[in-house]
């Protein structure tokens, strides 16, 4: 039978509550933290709550992550590198929204800023998710270009403007998995669906006028538990911090299913 509450070992439970340490701050925000540590797994997951002066901090939700643990509690654990919005490695669920927390403005969100990990994800500790299916899922798909015809001793293969420009708007993916994270098709078949980043990811080489196995990568995502278990419910569209249609590249693939059948 189908169980709607979480295992009692599983339920978030309110955690320690870190005080403003400069006095005289004016500019107070709350930053609640889910924090889970792997070394007490008898422990539950439970939420720190951590007074921030925004006076004294960044503008940006990856700022005020960085301010904990440099200056409050060295154990608070999450992903981050470029700080610019280009790795992908700080998506986490801010304010309720998968996001990037370099690229989340603190001034955007009204009240507490409440942090947690992707959601239906495994969780390593603290903010870290587990992402080795969604890698598997992603080398899946084989992502490089593939070719049969020789290679040109003299040059690369080249590939004109207009079939450049086809890629636009699937190159730009940075694989943070905002969006497969947000995708109920995912959270309840992540075992064999591969979810809207691997599928854009996969339209990405199928649009690619220098790759020659366009019609074995369609074979490979001909399955009701690949391509047709994306359902148009377009969590995906809506969340993705770099403004992607995965969605729509998910559409256009089907749409090159069809086309080859007629
Ligand atoms: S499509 Fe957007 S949300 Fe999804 S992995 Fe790529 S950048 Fe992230
Ligand atoms: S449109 Fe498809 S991939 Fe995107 S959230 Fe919905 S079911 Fe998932
Ligand atoms: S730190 Fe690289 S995307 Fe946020």
């Amino acid at each position: 039978m189908a169980k709607f509450t979480l295992p009692d070992n599983s339920k978030v439970v309110k955690g320690k509550t870190y005080p403003v340490s400069q006095k005289g701050s004016r500019n107070i925000k709350l930053f609640k933290i889910y924090r889970w540590d792997p070394d007490h797994p008898d422990q539950n997951p439970r939420v720190d709550i951590y007074e921030i002066d925004l006076m004294a901090c960044g503008p940006m939700v990856l700022d005020g992550l960085i301010k904990i643990k440099n200056e409050i509690d060295t154990t608070l654990t999450f992903r981050r590198s470029c700080r610019e919005g280009v790795c992908g490695s700080c998506a986490m669920n801010i304010d309720g929204v998968n996001t990037l927390a370099c690229t989340k403005h603190i001034d955007e969100i009204k009240g507490d800023v409440r942090i947690y990990p992707l959601p239906h994800m495994p969780v390593i500790k603290d903010l870290v998710p587990d992402l080795s299916v969604a890698y598997a899922q992603y080398a899946s798909i084989e992502p490089w270009l593939q070719a049969a015809s020789p290679e040109y001793p003299d040059r690369e293969r080249l590939q004109s403007p207009e079939d450049r420009a086809k890629l636009d708007g699937l190159w730009e993916c940075i694989l943070c998995m905002c969006c497969s994270t947000s995708c109920p098709s995912y959270w309840w078949n992540g075992d064999r669906y591969p979810g809207p980043a691997v599928l854009l990811q996969a339209s990405r080489w199928i649009n690619d006028s220098r790759d020659e196995y366009t019609g074995e990568r369609l074979d490979q995502l001909e399955d009701p538990y690949r391509l047709y278990r994306c359902h148009t419910i377009m969590n995906c569209t809506k969340t993705c911090p770099k403004g992607l249609n995965p969605a729509k590249a998910i559409a256009d693939t089907k749409q090159k299913m069809i086309g080859r059948q007629g």
